[in-house]
């Protein structure tokens, strides 16, 4: 049943291999890709910046925060790290009720990794910034509000979806380091 699906693949990825980096010509193919997906009345209220300089990357993790659910786990590792950022941003001035482009920005970032994903690379979404800081590092006007900001590269971790149990939906790491995410049963979430 769809097993091999670009969808199942397309897991959050949190340790990658800096020895094959997503060009910036990636980065903004995948932008180019994400701005003609469905947007709630054709507002189009999102806009897009690329980091992919190691010096926009190291304040981008300096700000960010991987895997909180892993403590004892260093995320991304030292030498894992992401090679490149797309970072969502609301256009203030835009006409979209918020309700309606938040929505957008998660059509848009799963369009971009399930695109990354075609291309044998992956990421992280993230939302967990502080977002004054992200706009003052990247001379961003307040007008753009940070909405999600994108990790990504080559993936150097293999992740496992399980079935959950006892109601616990925490991620973790098996003895042999794979990275475990359950997901709630079919009979569950059909209501
Ligand atoms: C809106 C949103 C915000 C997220 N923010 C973070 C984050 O700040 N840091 C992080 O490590 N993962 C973040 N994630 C990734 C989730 O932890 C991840 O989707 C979840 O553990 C399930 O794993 P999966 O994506 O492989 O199914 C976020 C995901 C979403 C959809």
């Amino acid at each position: 049943m769809m097993m091999d699906s670009l969808v199942l693949r397309n897991r959050s990825c949190r340790s990658f291999d800096e020895g094959t980096p997503i060009t910036k010509e990636i980065l903004t193919d995948l932008v180019d890709l994400a701005r003609r997906t469905a947007s709630g009345m054709n507002k189009q209220p999102l806009r897009y910046r690329i980091l992919s300089d190691s010096s926009e990357i190291a304040a981008m993790l300096q700000n960010c925060r991987f895997g909180s659910a892993l403590p004892g786990v260093k995320l991304p590792p030292e030498n894992g790290k992401p090679t490149g950022f797309i970072l969502i941003f609301t256009d203030k001035e835009a006409a979209s009720p918020e309700s309606l482009a938040l929505k957008d920005v998660g059509i848009a970032a799963q369009t971009i990794l399930l695109a990354a994903t075609e291309l044998g690379f992956g990421g992280c979404m993230l939302g967990s910034f502080e977002p004054t800081r992200l706009n003052a590092d990247f001379g961003i006007s307040s007008r753009y509000v940070p909405q999600l900001a994108i990790a990504l590269g080559k993936p150097a971790e293999r992740a496992l979806l399980t079935d959950a149990h006892d109601g616990s939906l925490r991620y973790y790491r098996d003895a042999a380091g794979n990275h475990c995410v359950p997901k709630r049963a079919l009979d569950e979430v059909l209501i």
